[in-house]
């Protein structure tokens, strides 16, 4: 596995192995890799000629400098896992490296980006855009993996990848799930073991809805989640809203969209957790 810390390092090598006619899969990350990642770092191996990924904590997509300086970085084991797991080169630059101290582009998503992540964390969007716009044009990735669990990130980068005329193809992968249900994440790791025990109540939330959806309206569905949260007084719901799948503009009633999503942010021991789920 080559190891870069330089744009030039990677676009030297990236460059060499187009010249090859080879293809490439990449998968971003911020690091703290866990199952999740392995998940997306299986397909990518599977599917391409060359294995690309990226560790790099984006400063500039954070709106929150407390939730920045808390997010684990794991260097060491990281590399190690993506060695495991057949990556053939891992970008790992640093801020002054990837942004050379000019100020990042602002990106925007129009309605894709006023509801949920985007509106609860202004900027969000924008400081993703900028990291995964370079990413994709130093690799020259024919393939980038996401996890479903963003399931609005992805929605904005194949809105950027239009708005590039890029070819690359945006592969949206299954979330990862713990054995109990909580979707893999690195915030994961920051939850006491009593906050990690009461975690999985929130796919289990979401699941008892999606049972019980072909007797509620959007409004019960919404009702029935937001009563089933106050029952535990570990969670704050910042929001559960459920919405097209494709344009992420909240539904009123089922007949609305064939691809309902149920979008959730919650607050547990200080730790910010998101999940989905499809209807
Ligand atoms: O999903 C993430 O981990 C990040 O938003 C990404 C895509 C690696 C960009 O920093």
């Amino acid at each position: 596995m080559e190891i870069c810390r330089t744009v030039d390092e990677l676009k030297s090598l990236t460059e060499q192995v187009k010249r090859e006619g080879k293809k490439i899969g990449l998968v971003p990350t911020m690091g703290a890799l866990h199952n999740g990642h392995v998940s997306l770092f299986k397909r990518a191996r599977a599917e391409n000629d060359i294995f690309v990924a990226s560790v790099f904590v984006n400063p500039v997509q954070f709106n929150n400098k407390e939730d920045f300086e808390k997010y684990p970085k794991s260097e060491k084991e990281d590399l190690l896992i993506l060695e495991r797991n057949g990556c053939d080169i891992v970008f790992v630059p640093t801020a002054e490296e990837v942004y050379n101290n000019e100020t990042p582009e602002h990106w925007s998503f129009g309605k894709l980006e006023e509801v949920m992540e985007g509106k609860q964390r202004a900027g969000h969007f924008s400081g993703v855009a900028n990291i995964v716009s370079r990413l994709f044009k130093w690799t020259q990735a024919d393939r980038a993996y996401f996890g479903e669990k963003d399931y609005q990130q992805i929605a904005i980068i194949k809105d950027m990848v239009r708005q590039m005329q890029s070819s690359i193809e945006i592969v949206p992968c299954p979330i990862y799930r713990e054995e109990d249900g909580l979707a893999a994440s690195s915030r994961n790791k920051r939850l006491s073991p009593q906050a990690r025990a009461v975690a999985p109540k929130i796919h289990e939330i979401l699941t008892k809805s999606f049972q019980q959806k072909e007797f509620l309206s959007i409004s019960q569905i919404k009702s029935f989640v937001e009563n089933e949260f106050k029952k535990y007084k570990e969670f704050e719901l910042e929001y559960f809203v459920l919405a097209d799948g494709d344009t992420l503009q909240p539904v009123k009633t089922k007949e609305e969209s064939s691809n309902i999503i149920g979008f959730i942010a919650v607050w547990l021991d200080g730790v910010r957790l998101i999940d989905i789920q499809k209807y």
